[in-house]
């Protein structure tokens, strides 16, 4: 395996079955370290969102106090980035002040310029085609619950053409687990993306496939995963049909009815109750309290679900870790 020392985290395509395994393993040895001899020490890392988070910024801020890491927040209005910048000069500029960026925002090729031009390792906290970090996180979950990946089936219900839909597709595939789209044949990820997902099951056993009856689909999961069905940055416009199209994919007590998977996962925030903005606008627009999990499936699951947001931490500071520690970097080594 290739030393993550100074490597971009971009997405899962660039890592193997193999990497993204050990960093999942990473996240999980990560639970309860702080460590306080700051093996980073000294560095700096910009953070760049063009888009909102909680989660994502908490987990990278934290993770970078309890490596030594000094960090630089700049949201969409603090920079000139894109407005009066271009993101291969934003890059130039950001490579001579900081060690390391991560960035979340709309197209993966500016988080791929950002890397290219900056010489630094950047990670990617989320753009529209990819969410590797959530993976790590999501994985990690999956691991502790069922002692490996191999063979484990993860269900996805809903828009699967978007980061976490190809995002998990790719992860499943890396590390020989079977992923399940459940979703109408339009919200079914790019065709190229599958031709490459089903090359790569050859080497790994894992599989991928679509089922557009939700509840044969969901006989077949031993993880059941939601997201949102309108992403960041996508109009509002989009709600109707979205709305119309993806009703029948709601993972409510009929899905959990069909099937017998341990755990219910969710990348988070979600619409399954009135407590939101855009949840109450919906409402009242629509008429439907809880969008892609019912409230009452939410709270059955939702030991695992706020797991996987613990993990968010674990995760990224793993990652931080492996890529910014000069040495190859051994996760059985960690001193906790
Ligand atoms: N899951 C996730 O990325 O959450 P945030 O948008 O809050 O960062
Ligand atoms: N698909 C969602 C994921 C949020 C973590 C979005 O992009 O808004």
């Amino acid at each position: 395996m290739r030393s993550f020392s100074n490597r971009s985290f971009l997405k899962l395509s660039d890592l193997t079955g193999e990497e993204i395994e050990f960093l999942v393993d990473l996240s999980m040895k990560m639970d309860g370290y702080r460590n306080h001899n700051a093996p980073c020490a000294g560095g700096n890392m910009a953070l760049i969102f063009e888009k909102t988070s909680t989660r994502t910024r908490c987990s990278f801020e934290v993770a970078c106090a309890d490596l030594g890491i000094n960090t630089v927040y700049l949201d969409p209005s603090s920079s000139q980035l894109g407005k009066k910048e271009s993101v291969k000069d934003t890059a130039r500029v950001l490579g001579t002040m900081f060690d390391a960026i991560c960035y979340r925002g709309y197209g993966q090729e500016r988080v791929e310029t950002l890397s290219r031009y900056s010489g630094i390792p950047v990670f990617n906290a989320l753009t529209n085609e990819s969410h590797p970090t959530q993976i790590i996180a999501d994985f990690a979950v999956v691991k502790k619950t069922f002692g490996t990946l191999k063979n484990v089936t993860l269900v996805y219900f809903g828009d699967a053409r978007y980061n976490m839909g190809n995002s998990l597709m790719v992860g499943c595939a890396k590390t020989g687990m079977n992923f399940i789209a459940a979703c109408p044949e339009e919200y079914m990820p790019d065709k190229e993306l599958i031709n490459i997902c089903n090359e790569i099951c050859k080497t790994t056993g894992g599989s991928v496939s679509f089922f557009t009856d939700p509840l044969k689909a969901a006989a077949k999961a031993d993880v059941i995963y939601t997201d949102v069905w309108v992403s960041m940055g996508e109009p509002d416009e989009v709600w109707e049909k979205r709305i119309n199209d993806l009703l029948p994919y709601q993972v409510n007590m009929s899905v959990i009815k069909a099937s017998k998977a341990k755990i219910v996962l969710h990348c988070l925030p979600s619409f399954h109750n009135l407590e939101t903005e855009i949840g109450l606008n919906v409402y009242k627009k629509f008429g439907l309290k809880e969008l892609e999990i019912t409230d009452e499936v939410f709270e059955m699951f939702s030991e695992n679900i706020f797991e996987e947001a613990k993990f968010r931490l674990l995760s990224i500071k793993g990652i931080i870790l492996a890529a910014l520690t000069n040495e190859y970097y051994d996760p059985f080594a960690v001193r906790l």
